[in-house]
């Protein structure tokens, strides 16, 4: 065996070749799966698109660093589908640009935790997290309630994901800067324009607790409370009933 690679080292081009070969075994391994990528990956026709605000809230997420001790990924292992729900789905994060499956789980998975908890629970647990989980080794992060949500540019952010392809439309863009503003202020006049474009079920909610100003606890609540809501494909799938949202 090892007289074989030293022959193999003293001639060049039979290295090179040998080191093309070796080397396009693991390519192959990676892309021939992309070939049937239509029939593998299902479909979610009930999918809607992230809300303006929900995509500020996954920016402060991004922002924040949130993915470092938090997967979205719910493997198909047995006892993380216990824990967590159904598995995800590939088709779950199709609008996500870029995916948050992470790879470290210093905390729980957060594929799911949509409707888990109250928005007030989430707002008590950013701002400190030590108030409702004694032990937890989570950071605090008490700015997310002082900071005004910077909408201005939201438009351009939702024009930019049309260019890749999630599906917003022109009158969605044109509206992206009250619609953040509506979604999180349920008695305002934008509020309705929301529900109009995303669907009904859009929580349309004065998140924060505070409703004189969209801050960015706002956008980041109601990011978190749709996590695994913008379609029950995965609970379709895997036959399971999909939780009823927790209220306050
Ligand atoms: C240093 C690691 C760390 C970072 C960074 C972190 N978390 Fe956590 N998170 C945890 C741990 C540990 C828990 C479990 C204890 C608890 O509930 O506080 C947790 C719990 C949670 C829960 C409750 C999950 C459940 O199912 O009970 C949510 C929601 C959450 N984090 C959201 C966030 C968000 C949003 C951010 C970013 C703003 C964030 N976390 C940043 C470690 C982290």
């Amino acid at each position: 065996m090892f007289k074989t690679h030293y022959r193999l080292e003293r001639h060049s081009i039979a290295l090179a070749i040998a080191i093309i070969v070796v080397a396009s075994i693991g390519g192959i391994v990676e892309i021939a799966p992309l070939f049937t990528i239509d029939e593998t990956v299902e479909e979610a026709p009930d999918m809607r698109v992230y809300t303006p605000l929900e995509l500020a809230g996954r920016d402060i997420y991004m922002r924040e660093g949130c993915y470092a001790c938090h997967s979205q990924m719910i493997r198909t292992l047995q006892d993380e589908v216990e824990r967590y729900g159904p598995f995800s789905l590939a088709v779950e994060s199709q609008y996500d640009y870029p995916m948050l499956w992470g790879s470290k789980r210093t905390g729980p998975d957060l594929a799911r935790v949509g409707g888990k908890y109250s928005d007030h629970w989430h707002v008590v647990h950013l701002n400190d997290p030590r108030e409702v989980v004694s032990e937890s080794v989570m950071p605090a992060y008490p700015w997310l309630l002082q900071n005004r949500l910077k909408t201005e540019k939201l438009d351009l952010h939702l024009r930019t994901l049309q260019k890749l392809g999630t599906p917003y439309t022109d009158e969605m863009i044109a509206n992206a800067v009250a619609d953040a503003q509506g979604q999180a202020a349920p008695n305002s006049d934008q509020a309705s324009g929301v529900a109009e474009r995303y669907g009904e079920d859009t929580n349309i909610r004065d998140f924060d607790g505070n409703p004189d100003r969209v801050t960015e606890m706002d956008a980041l609540v109601a990011y978190l409370q749709i996590l695994g809501r913008l379609t029950d494909a995965a609970y379709v799938a895997q036959a399971e009933p999909q939780p009823q949202p927790v209220e306050e």
